[in-house]
């Protein structure tokens, strides 16, 4: 028997299966977008997900499926939509400092030297310079808070992105395929600087990604959204232990799975 959860539907009418004993009944981030359309055209459709705290779920699918315009609407930046997203059973409407966002691109204000931007939060408190001190150590920076954006390498630029996405204390970090536009070796010390973050902060996150590789490395659940339904995901629930090992042939049949998955969703 295979020791994998199969492939299988989740649609907002047919619950996920109970949670364990040990998950709180209430999720952590509660996301339902009954319908976002731009024009006459529908890209997300009746979309749930749920998320508990310190979850990874990854959102794979193929180009236009509706990945960035989801992330966009649960971090806050698109009010136009059907819906609703709750944060520890509260609704959220507009940017919250509960919700971090990485960006593709880092997106760093040029004028400002790396500490400033980890810190471009209007609430920040009066001794956030350790805060920033603290995030640059733990994202492979120290050292460079004073440098200007013009001065890194794409890994480091995308380091910072990192830090101001946590600089807040989010609950939630968004990733929009945060490590698409950096070279092979960068990608994979910036998975591992994912995953130990998401061991020390304990943040839920929800990765998009075109890599089923990163997908199976990081996360707990991996959703595979539909190219043509625009909504109902097929899921993927991932138990290996962590920190994972690449070489691990049970790595390589979750790849094959998710995969199959994507073909099966018609996004390959
Ligand atoms: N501001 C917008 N105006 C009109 N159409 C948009 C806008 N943003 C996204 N779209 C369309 O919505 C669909 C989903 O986009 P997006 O969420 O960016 O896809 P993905 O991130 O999965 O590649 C695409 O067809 C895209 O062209
Ligand atoms: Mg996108």
């Amino acid at each position: 028997m295979s020791r994998l959860h199969p492939l299988q539907a989740e649609t907002a009418s047919a619950p996920r299966p109970a949670a364990p004993a040990t998950a709180p009944e209430r999720p952590l981030l509660d996301v339902h977008v009954r319908r976002k359309s731009f024009g006459q055209r529908t890209v997300l459709n009746n979309f749930r997900l749920r998320l508990q705290p310190g979850e990874v779920v990854s959102l794979i699918g193929s180009s236009g499926c509706g990945k960035s315009t989801l992330l966009r609407i649960i971090a806050g930046l698109d009010p136009d939509y059907e819906g609703s997203v709750r944060v520890n059973g509260l609704d959220r409407w507009g940017t919250t400092r509960d919700i971090g966002f990485v960006f593709q691109e880092p997106r760093l204000f040029p004028w400002l030297n790396v500490a400033d931007n980890i810190a471009f939060d209007p609430e920040r408190p009066s001794d956030y310079r350790q805060r920033v001190e603290t995030l640059l150590q733990e994202v492979g920076l120290q050292g460079l808070g004073q440098r200007l954006p013009k001065q890194l390498s794409g890994g480091q630029a995308q380091r910072v992105a990192i830090a101001r996405g946590l600089f807040t204390h989010p609950l939630v970090l968004l990733l929009d395929e945060p490590f698409s536009a950096v070279d092979a070796l960068t990608r994979l010390k910036l998975q591992e600087l994912l995953s130990s973050i998401v061991r020390e902060h304990g943040v839920a996150v929800v990765l998009v990604t075109h890599d089923v590789e990163e997908a199976a490395l990081l996360s707990d659940r991996v959703l595979v959204l539909d190219n043509q339904a625009g909504g109902t995901p097929k899921e993927l629930s991932i138990s290996l232990p962590r920190p994972r090992d690449r070489a691990d042939a049970a790595l390589a049949a979750l790849r094959h799975e998710l995969l199959l998955g994507l073909e099966a969703a018609h996004a390959i």
